[in-house]
Formats: structure tokens, C-alpha cells, sequence
């Protein structure tokens, strides 16, 4: 009795979404057809699939089976999956205006809803000028001294053999670093309590969103509120010196609109906490990557270590600090650099929402649905990169095919921050194979993502101090 009430539940269910999607199927697109893929259940969907399987492995089936386009149901939402070059390029770079940025509105909210990366067209552009421009070569050129000198302060505290988090030691150091790009130098005060608040919604990023007092999430939301009025006091107290800086809240700042509109507090509150979000785990991750990849690769290590004493040796004879020439001048290292960015690919996909119904090679994307361009499967395409599993550097010594190597992503929303990022990650390199040696701690397979994919428990580590000589 139950089953067959269920079973014409079902009937009238699959008849009702049929004539619906027989409404719904407009004229120019008649013709056109999903691409292939298993939808799974509708919510659920292949959901629990993901995350009961290794989601590189996950996707690497499917494309394996279906191809460049595949369609799925993740998260409860209707997704099409993209693994090739050409179709990243499509939705990223030749088609972008179809396709608009879509975070889970939760997120949205921690960060502030005013960040760039969540939107698209005029605003868009006017924030991401204004955001490239700070983080622009001839910005961070200047950078370099300061950036050398928080790598230091960084590490005073490692107490030489004790046990620490690498991921939470150079998220530490990202912060700072994001800091400095963002405020110049900013009171110790303000750097502080900044630090703190943003911490707790650091914290509750991940974390179930709910309004429930007490709760991680809500939490965030509160200490995030008390950003926005930290972040009042340094702009109005900015105003009032009347600086004409060129860090990022200078370039903001000092931004008008062609009616002579400034941006609201707001606004700023927003973009600020979104690029110190977009700059942190990011940064950190990779490097806890790479000192990784180094201590598993000894020949590579003593490659990179050669090359860096070099230019300790001359810098600590002429009592220098580290250059800007320098830092352009680290072959060995900077491929390294590359190799992790490809091997790890922390920004394993994104996420994109199609605005209108858009024909790609044949394959009907509709309009609402999610689209995700997975630079993790391109990045280990044997294809593109042979034997994909193993860290070899040197493959870079040739530049990769074009659009095959996305760590920045690609487009009107790829990384603004990319050249502060990798003169960061090659400032800690520099500091750490000439200061330090390692060792890493217990398990070494595991991965945990938060979401970035980081070593198990941030990869524990030991750091002794190499005596200079
Ligand atoms: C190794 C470190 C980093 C990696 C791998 C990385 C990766 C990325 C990727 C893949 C995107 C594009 C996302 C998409 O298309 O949906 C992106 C966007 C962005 N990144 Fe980074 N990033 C890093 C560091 C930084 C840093 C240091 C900053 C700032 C100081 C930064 C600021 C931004 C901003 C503001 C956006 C949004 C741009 C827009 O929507 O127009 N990132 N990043
Ligand atoms: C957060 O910010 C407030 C100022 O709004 C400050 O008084 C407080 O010490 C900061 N730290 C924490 C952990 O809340």
C-alpha cells in the first residue's frame, strides 16, 4: 500500500517536471542537448559522493568517462563541469560577461557584500583597477624590505626543535603581509585588534551558518561587525592626516566615480576584508606546500639552498637587506614555486552562475546554472604535464601550453594579488633554506581542506635555527 502511494508520487512527480521542462525549453535552444553526466539525486545529489571520495579522484572519473563538459548535482545545486583548457577559457575569458561570480549568500555575508570578487560589470571593474593597482609591480617593488623583515619577526618565536603548525605559521605571516599591502604601516594598536576580530571570522567561515547565539558562525558575524568599526576609526583617522598613500586603502581612498562619487565606508570595510581573505589561507597553504615538497625532495632543497645562500652571503657581507632585483632573479626557487602552485592547485575549481541559456560546442548551459571549471584536472592532465604526480620543477624550464596553467585562475576575475604572492612565498623560501632547516612531523599523506587542501593538521613540523656559516 505504502509503496505503490509512493510510486505514484513518483509518476506524478517525473510527469509534472516533464511538461515543466518542456515549458521551460525555449525556441532558439531546441536542438540543443545537456552534456553527459549522472545527476545523481536531485539535493543530495552526488553530494555525499564528493565528499566520501578524494574530489580530485571524483572528478577525474567523470571526466575520464564523459569528457572535456560533464554535468552533475553538487551541493543541491544543477552544475556543469569544465576540464578542459578551451572551456575554462570560454567561461573565464572569451565569454565571462555570461557568466557572474556565485557564493553561497552565508559567505557572502562574513565577508561583506560590497567585496569585488562577488561581482560583475561597472563596479566591478572600477574596484579591481583600483585593487591591481596597489598589488601592481611598481607597487610591491617597494614592498620588498618589509616584507623580509615580517618573514623574520615571523619566525622569532620558533623555539628551535619544538613542534608547530606550518600552515598556522605562515598564515601568521600572510596576515602580516596582507596587512602591509593593504594599510602601509599600521599601528601596532589597530594591527592587533584586527588580527583578533578577523580571526574569530576566520574561524567561522567554514563553519554552519546560523544565527544561533554562541555559535561559531554567529560569532564571526559579530566580530566582524567590530571590523567595520576598527576599520572606520583608521579611515577617519586617515582623512584627517589627509595621506596620499599608495597602499590599498590610499587607492580606495582617493577613488571617485566619473558623477564624483567616493566609496562608502562600507564599500571599503568590504573590499578590504576581502582581499585580506582572498590574500591569507592562500598564500599560507602553498607555502606549507612547499616546505613540504622541499623536505620530501632533499636534491631539490640543497638546489634551492644553494642558490639562496648565494645571495644571503653577498647580502649579509654588504649588510643588505633582500632586493627587488633579487627576488627577480631566483630561477631555481621560482620554479619550485610554479611546481607547488601546479602539484597542490589549492584552487582546485571555482565557481561561476550562467546568466543566460549559452551554447557551448553543441552542449546547451542553462541560464541559473553553476559552472565550474576544474583547474585541479587540467593542472594534472598528463596531457599537459606529463607524469602529473610527480614534483619535477624543471618541467618548467619550457612554459606551458596556453590556459593549462591557472593557479592565479584566468580573465576578469584571475588573481590581482599574484605578484605579491609569489614575491612573498620567494621571501620566505630565501629566509627559511638560509636560517633554517626542518623537519617535518608524523603523518605525512594526509590532507585536510578548509577549504583549501593544506597537510594534515597544517603539517607539523620542527624548525632549528642553521648556524650561519
Ligand atoms: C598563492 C596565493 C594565491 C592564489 C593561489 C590565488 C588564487 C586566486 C584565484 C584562482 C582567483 C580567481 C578566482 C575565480 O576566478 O573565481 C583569485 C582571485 C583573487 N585574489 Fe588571489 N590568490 C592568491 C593570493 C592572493 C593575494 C596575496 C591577494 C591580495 C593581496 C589576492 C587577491 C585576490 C582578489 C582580490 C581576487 C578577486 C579578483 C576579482 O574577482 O576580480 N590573492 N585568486
Ligand atoms: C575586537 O575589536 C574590538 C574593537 O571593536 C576590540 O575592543 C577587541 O579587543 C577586539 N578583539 C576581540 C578578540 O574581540
Amino acid at each position: 500500500m505504502v509503496s505503490t502511494v509512493f510510486y505514484v508520487f513518483i509518476f506524478l512527480l517525473a510527469l509534472l517536471s516533464y511538461i515543466f521542462i518542456k515549458r521551460n525549453n525555449r525556441e532558439p535552444h531546441k536542438r540543443l542537448k545537456l552534456p553527459p553526466g549522472s545527476m545523481g539525486w536531485p539535493y543530495i545529489g552526488e553530494t555525499l559522493k564528493l565528499y566520501s571520495q578524494d574530489p580530485n579522484s571524483f572528478f577525474a572519473a567523470k571526466q575520464k568517462r564523459y569528457g572535456e563538459i560533464f554535468k552533475t548535482h553538487i551541493l543541491g545545486c544543477k552544475c556543469i563541469m569544465l576540464a578542459s583548457p578551451e572551456a575554462a577559457k570560454f567561461v573565464l575569458v572569451t565569454q565571462a560577461h555570461l557568466f557572474k561570480p556565485t557564493y553561497p549568500k552565508s559567505k557572502e555575508r562574513l565577508i561583506g557584500p560590497s567585496a569585488l570578487f562577488f561581482h560583475q560589470g561597472d563596479y566591478h571593474i572600477r574596484l579591481r583597477k583600483l585593487v591591481q593597482g596597489s598589488l601592481s609591480l611598481v607597487a610591491i617593488r617597494n614592498l620588498v624590505s618589509d616584507i623580509q623583515a615580517i618573514a623574520v619577526s615571523a619566525s622569532d618565536s620558533w623555539v628551535s626543535g619544538q613542534i608547530i603548525s606550518t600552515f598556522h605559521e605562515m598564515k601568521r605571516y600572510s596576515f602580516e603581509v596582507g596587512i602591509l599591502a593593504i594599510f602601509g604601516h599600521l599601528e601596532e594598536r589597530y594591527r592587533e585588534e584586527l588580527k583578533k576580530n578577523y580571526s574569530i571570522v576566520d574561524r567561522g567561515y567554514n563553519s554552519f551558518p546560523t544565527n544561533i547565539p554562541g555559535t561559531p558562525y554567529k560569532k564571526a558575524l559579530l566580530a566582524r561587525k567590530r571590523l567595520s568599526k576598527i576599520l572606520s576609526e583608521i579611515i577617519s583617522e586617515r582623512k584627517e592626516k589627509r595621506l596620499l598613500e599608495k597602499d590599498l586603502l590610499g587607492c580606495l581612498l582617493n577613488s571617485k566615480d566619473e558623477k564624483g562619487q567616493v566609496l562608502t565606508d562600507e564599500q571599503l570595510a568590504d573590499n578590504i576584508i576581502g582581499v585580506l581573505f582572498a590574500a591569507q589561507d592562500t598564500t599560507a597553504s602553498v607555502m606549507t606546500w612547499i616546505v613540504k615538497y622541499l623536505h620530501d625532495h632533499p636534491k631539490l632543497l640543497e638546489a634551492v639552498k644553494a642558490e639562496q645562500k648565494e645571495i644571503g652571503k653577498f647580502n649579509d657581507l654588504n649588510n643588505l637587506p633582500l632586493s627587488w632585483t633579487q627576488t627577480r632573479k631566483m630561477p631555481v626557487s621560482y620554479k619550485v614555486v610554479l611546481e607547488s602552485l601546479r602539484m597542490a592547485s589549492i584552487i582546485s575549481f571555482t565557481f561561476r552562475e550562467a546568466v543566460d541559456d549559452v551554447e557551448y560546442k553543441g552542449y546547451l548551459i542553462p541560464k541559473g546554472w553553476k559552472v565550474m571549471p576544474l583547474f585541479r584536472n587540467i593542472h594534472h592532465n598528463p596531457e599537459f604535464f606529463t607524469d602529473p604526480q610527480k614534483f619535477d620543477p624543471s618541467r618548467f624550464e619550457v612554459p606551458p601550453k596556453p590556459n593549462t596553467f591557472m593557479p592565479f585562475g584566468s580573465g576578469v576575475h584571475a588573481c590581482p594579488g599574484n605578484e605579491l604572492a609569489k614575491l612573498e612565498i620567494l621571501t620566505m623560501v630565501h629566509h627559511l633554506v638560509t636560517k633554517f632547516r626542518w623537519e617535518v612531523v608524523g603523518s605525512e599523506s594526509g590532507i585536510q581542506y578548509g577549504p583549501f587542501p593544506v597537510p594534515q593538521e597544517g603539517l607539523p613540523a620542527r624548525f632549528w635555527r642553521e648556524s650561519s656559516s
